[in-house]
């Protein structure tokens, strides 16, 4: 075993993207992602629509990740796989295709927990990158995600606070939503609020007790207001649209660092390692370099590919297992809920 690489096939199916990586040890030699373009014309992820895309994906997208990697499935050492959470008819396309895969190739199988996961993709080695020691707090923010976790050690995590509804990322894409942006609409956002008044039309905070998070309220104002505002001028949006969504996208960015400096007091801890589709947002980046300088604060973001859902992330704690000898009966199933550090 000294000194041998480790390779990791790792697949990703949690959602809406079909995704495969491999990686030698902690680097990653390819991670390939089919994302689904079918869920646009809906406005959000149709789960059936998203199982049947990933049975077409899956083959293909695994082909390549080993062809760009230049590997030969006879020479990989375990095939890890998201077991959860996530849609169940999604999952269970990666999880049959990774015991079809183990058990005819007699290599071991790994679960991997897609939270855990998003985390430990700061731990994915490239130049010039550095990551996050322990103990950290890690901030996951995506369209199906808003966690706070107090992260002791690889396989040592609690979370201190999650949303009670809406991701952040759905917080976005509803506001998007209701001023006619397409979907996703977060970059969209994102985009306009560069040039428009993050202070031009306050919406309300939403009180929720200690580290969780809500979302839900803040949709319903914008709603309210919307329609308000559109009853007097019907031009509104558009005339405001800069405004508006500078104004949305500030309220979710202090929702955000409001708990994060909450977490910060409560654990001590100012390393902070953001992850998740919504860290490519613009005023939340912002927010974190102010607080790196004003609050002495050490804040990682992985690289976009790696932020967004991806194998590559499911394939580094797969290695970290593999080292542990921590496998996968082939009896395993897909967990819709599958909470971290548990089940
Ligand atoms: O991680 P991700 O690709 O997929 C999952 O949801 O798991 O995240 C997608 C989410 C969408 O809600 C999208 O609108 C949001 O991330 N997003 C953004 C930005 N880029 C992506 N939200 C705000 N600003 C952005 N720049
Ligand atoms: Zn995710």
């Amino acid at each position: 075993m000294q000194n041998q690489n480790i390779y990791i096939l790792a697949i990703e199916s949690s959602c809406d993207d079909t995704s495969a990586a491999v990686l030698c040890n902690d680097e990653v030699l390819s991670n390939v992602v089919a994302t689904q373009k079918i869920h646009e014309e809906y406005g959000g992820v149709i789960p059936e629509l998203a199982s049947r895309a990933h049975q077409q994906h899956i083959v293909p997208v695994v082909h390549q990740a080993l062809a760009k990697a230049n590997i030969d499935k006879i020479q990989l050492s375990a095939i890890a796989f998201t077991r959860g959470p996530g849609l169940l008819g999604s999952l269970l396309v990666g999880t049959s295709f990774a015991k079809s895969l183990s058990l005819g190739l007699g290599i071991p199988l790994i679960e991997v927990n897609h939270m855990e996961a998003h985390i430990l993709s700061h731990y994915i080695r490239e130049k010039g990158i550095k990551r996050p020691e322990f103990p950290f707090l890690a901030m996951t923010i995506s369209g199906g995600h808003t966690q706070i976790v107090l992260v002791r050690d690889y396989f040592q995590m609690e979370v201190l606070g999650e949303t009670l509804d809406d991701a952040v990322g759905e917080a976005f894409d509803k506001s998007a939503k209701l001023l006619g942006l397409t979907y996703p609409g977060g970059p969209l956002i994102d985009l306009h609020a560069r040039e428009g008044n993050p202070a031009a039309f306050p919406f309300p905070k939403p009180r929720v007790d200690g580290l969780n998070f809500s979302f839900s309220g803040l949709k319903t104002s914008i709603l309210y207001f919307i329609q308000r505002e559109t009853a007097k001028n019907p031009q509104f949006v558009q005339e405001n649209i800069k405004d508006i969504c500078a104004s949305i996208q500030h309220t979710i960015t202090e929702i955000l660092m409001d708990k994060l400096k909450k977490a910060v007091k409560k654990t001590g801890i100012k390393q902070i390692a953001i992850g998740g589709g919504v860290s490519a947002n613009s005023g939340i980046r912002n927010a974190l370099s102010v607080a790196e300088k004003e609050l002495g604060w050490k804040t990682f973001i992985p690289k976009f590919e790696y932020c967004t859902d991806n194998a590559a992330m499911i394939g580094i704690v797969g290695y970290y297992k593999y080292l542990e000898g921590n496998f996968s009966d082939p009896s395993v199933t897909a967990l819709a809920r599958y909470k971290l550090g548990g089940s």
